[in-house]
């Protein structure tokens, strides 16, 4: 089974419109050539109009990093599917760790928010993975578990087609420490396992995994070498134009 893979720019609350258009100014040279791989950038909301003008006739989407469970109504200071539909968007981040660490996230609001993306033909990106206290007790497979099925919960074989996972495990984000790709490799096996139980083995070999947790240039050709990584989701060096077209073109 090949699966096309999909590199995506998480820029987490990073750069104005104008940082976001001259980022596209700089980066869409870099990556004239390439046709492999299927590329996002996800800007904060504020910056997400002015990506995708910039973007306007190339082939790289525009994705959120965040949506509501509702499509509209009184939730003060969210953003729907709809209007992330309406506004050009293709992908949306969902479950980010730090969204969980932070900002209250939890395995059940994910699965609500899955089940009102999916219908609008947005493709999720479900960020599951454990913190360092979790791989030393030695839950990580637990923890993957519990993350997995209860994300999956009540969305059918039929509509989970366009759902990609991210695996990132947290102790690898921002710390420079990078998973390797065997130990990336386990848990994005058993990721497709939750999937598989889920929606059926034909929905899960076809679902991408990608990996995430100081991907850099230097380490993405050997994680993207891996026959069960289907991409990366970059923070840090997804910042620079250089880096990451360095990154998309592994
Ligand atoms: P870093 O690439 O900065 O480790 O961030 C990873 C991440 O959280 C992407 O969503």
């Amino acid at each position: 089974m090949t699966r096309k893979k999909l590199m995506a720019a998480n820029w987490k609350m990073h750069k104005t419109p104008d940082q976001a258009r001259e980022f596209v100014a700089s980066f869409l040279p870099l990556i004239s050539g390439h046709h492999r791989d299927e590329i996002v950038l996800c800007p904060s909301f504020i910056s997400i109009p002015a990506t995708i003008e910039a973007l306007q006739g190339s082939r790289v989407d525009t994705g959120a990093q965040d949506v509501c469970w509702e499509q509209h109504g009184a939730f003060t200071g969210e953003v729907s599917p709809a209007m992330l539909r309406a506004a050009g968007c293709t992908h949306v981040i969902i479950g980010h760790s730090e969204r969980r660490q932070f900002f209250g996230e939890t395995d059940d609001s994910v699965n609500r928010k899955l089940r009102a993306v999916l219908p609008t033909g947005l493709k999720p990106i479900v960020c599951v993975g454990e913190v360092l206290e979790e791989r030393e007790a030695g839950v990580t497979e637990d923890v993957l578990r519990r993350q997995c099925s209860l994300a999956f919960r009540e969305i059918s074989a039929g509509g989970a087609a366009p759902i990609v996972v991210a695996y990132e495990p947290v102790w690898a984000i921002g710390t420079g420490k990078t998973a390797t790709p065997e130990l990336a490799g386990e848990a994005h096996r058993l990721i497709r396992h939750q999937a598989a139980q889920a929606f059926g083995e034909d929905v899960a070999n076809r679902m991408r995994i990608l990996y995430g947790g100081s991907v850099k240039p230097g380490n993405a050709a050997l994680l993207m070498s891996h026959q069960d990584i289907d991409g990366a989701l970059v923070g840090g060096a997804s910042l620079e134009p250089k880096s990451f077209a360095a990154i998309v073109n592994y």
